[in-house]
């Protein structure tokens, strides 16, 4: 009897943004297809998946095998399993989590990699992630943007969103977060080289970066925010539906995303796992000039 390979499949989920991976069962990996996912990952940042058997022992054993987990200091966890995070909207409650542009955890010094997010409720209609590709909207910037921004280091907090005072605790999601002792901050290159892929990336977002090192608050918003108008075109954003079954790998390094909070009076529940990252290191803008001018001086020696 012949046994064929599943072969997996990975094609562009739209121009500029993520990439859909079919013919594979993330619960039954071959060593192969493990391999070749974490090239897909790297050159895509941002995966989706259909039709998946992942129960919540199955979502932790494939996020083993694919890094170390982290736990977010601020989301419960569930009953289960203390290393996946719950993203939970009850039918009555009106704010839901990741509602703005973010990307999960740039507040820490060590940002998480990634976070895999498994559909456990959704609504019938609505509760769809939008993404965004850093590495493209990067790519797209006008050089004089790139020069202004390369040697910036940019602030990264949570406390705006789960301090004492922040956003979150003055909403009806209060009561399920916790970690309110447990803020900080992180300031990160603004463009990254990512770990992975080599490629320069914007690494800013609207919801954890509150301002450029050295800079003041109101100098830096206006900076910030044409960047983010930037990377909020159709070009480099797309838009995900939940189903039954479907599962999403982002990369936080190179991706920010959202949730669409479009189901009011219905349930959505979701099952994340982080994963672990490195430490960034910024883009060498100096580099890259020394090398352009030492092939121009090559060849004018010749
Ligand atoms: C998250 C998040 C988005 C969503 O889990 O980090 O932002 O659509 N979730 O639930
Ligand atoms: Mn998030």
């Amino acid at each position: 009897m012949i046994i064929r390979d599943r072969s997996m499949n990975v094609t562009p989920y739209s121009s500029g943004c993520g990439a859909l991976v079919s013919g594979i069962q993330l619960a039954t990996l071959s060593d192969n297809e493990l391999t070749s996912l974490r090239d897909a990952f790297a050159e895509h940042g941002l995966l989706f998946f259909r039709d998946q058997e992942l129960p919540p022992a199955e979502h932790l054993r494939f996020a083993e095998r694919f890094g170390s987990i982290v736990i977010n200091k601020f989301f419960k966890a569930t009953s289960d399993f203390s290393k996946i995070a719950e993203v939970r909207k009850e039918k009555t409650q009106q704010t839901n989590i990741g509602g703005g542009w973010h990307t999960d955890h740039s507040y820490d010094e060590i940002p998480a990699m990634g976070s895999i997010l498994v559909a456990r409720t959704l609504p019938k209609t609505g509760g769809d992630t939008e993404f965004a590709n850093l590495a493209a909207a990067y790519d797209a910037l006008p050089p004089a943007m790139k020069k202004r921004i390369a040697n910036l280091r940019a602030v990264h907090s949570n406390e705006h969103l789960y301090g004492e005072n922040g956003v979150y605790r003055h909403t009806d999601l209060a009561e399920q977060l916790g970690g309110m002792d447990r803020v900080g901050d992180a300031t990160h290159p603004v463009v990254i080289k990512h770990p992975e892929s080599g490629r320069n990336v914007l690494y800013v977002n609207p919801g954890h970066t509150i301002q450029f090192e050295g800079w003041d608050f109101t100098e830096s918003r206006v900076l910030l925010d044409e960047l983010y108008a930037h990377v909020n075109q159709p070009q480099f954003t797309c838009s995900f539906n939940w189903l039954p079954g479907s599962v999403t790998f982002w990369d936080n390094r190179c991706t920010w995303h959202q949730a669409k909070n479009d189901y009011q009076g219905e349930a959505r529940l979701m099952h994340r796992i982080t994963l672990a990252g490195t430490a960034l290191t910024a883009f060498s803008f100096k580099l890259l000039l020394a090398l352009l001018s030492h092939s121009y001086l090559l060849v004018l020696s010749f």
